[in-house]
């Protein structure tokens, strides 16, 4: 299964993949979570991991050089990749949890994120997967990817929702285009949820315009907390409520438990 986290910015998709990718581990999948947002610097350190992968657009010689270097061989010209395939210097392991990362922007005048896009949709095109394991995509902010087709090879989406309705706006815009590239599986989890009233507020929101709700993640003030040191908390209110969540999009995806 490859779900893509998507939403907008600041909405706490990197949180989400974060709680989610621990989530999964600790059930037992092989969780491979791929950085896809060129801004995220800090999701190796909220995932445990004490540096960042090389990303794969080195592979092909950075953003200057992509169009000589994906003629030349590399792990990118395969036609199916498998994790296993993937130098270790481009893809961090722990216990189970992997994670790659494209690319990032790292200096003003770089150029725009578009061949970045190109190689998230085909890394993500051409990734296999074993029964076991799961693709988490911490996506780009906002609704860009879908044009570039990043999300073409993705079979579910979890849209990010926050309380003010500009987010919701986002959602409604993420799963109509997301349906359009004919993605069944369309969910939302709420985040920063202050009370109950807004839950539900949201949820009906939601409701309305088709989209799903599987979970609500509270307003945690220890998630605020950690994120100060660039971490993730591994107990707490969040790290419950994940759980439903994770319960939900693995039974309505049937996605078989691991042996
Ligand atoms: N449920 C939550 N409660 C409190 N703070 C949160 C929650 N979810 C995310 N945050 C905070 O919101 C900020 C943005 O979250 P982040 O996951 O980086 O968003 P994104 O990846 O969508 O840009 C971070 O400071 C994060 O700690
Ligand atoms: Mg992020």
């Amino acid at each position: 299964m490859k779900i893509s986290v998507c939403g907008k910015g600041g909405s706490g998709k990197s949180t989400i993949v974060t709680l989610l990718a621990n989530e999964a581990r600790a059930r037992g999948y092989h969780v491979l979570v791929v950085d896809s947002d060129e801004s995220n610097s800090g999701l190796f350190h909220m995932l445990g991991f004490d540096h960042p992968p090389v990303p794969l657009m080195e592979l092909v010689g950075g953003k200057k050089d992509l169009k000589q270097k994906m003629a030349q061989t590399n792990v990118l010209r395969e036609a199916r990749i498998v994790t296993a395939q993937i130098p270790e210097e481009h893809l961090l392991q722990r216990d189970g949890l992997m994670l790659v990362s494209i690319g990032k922007i790292l200096q003003s005048l770089e150029g725009c994120a578009c061949p970045m896009g190109v190689l998230s949709r085909e890394f993500l095109k051409k990734l296999t997967l074993r029964d076991d394991e799961l693709v988490v995509v911490d996506m780009e902010a906002g609704v860009e990817h879908f044009g570039r087709g990043v999300d073409t090879s993705i079979d579910s989406v979890l849209v990010v929702v926050e309380p003010p309705l500009e987010s919701v706006n986002v959602g409604q815009k993420i799963h109509e285009l997301a349906s359009g590239i004919g993605i069944k599986n369309v969910w939302a989890v709420l985040n920063k949820v202050p009370s109950e009233e807004i839950a539900t507020r949201l949820k009906a929101e939601l409701e309305r315009r088709h989209i799903e709700v599987v979970g609500c993640i509270h307003s945690d003030v220890n998630i605020f907390n950690s994120s100060m040191e660039g971490k993730i908390p591994v107990s707490g209110a969040a790290v419950w409520e994940i759980k439903g969540v994770v319960d939900s999009i693995l039974s309505r995806a049937g996605m078989p438990t691991p042996g």
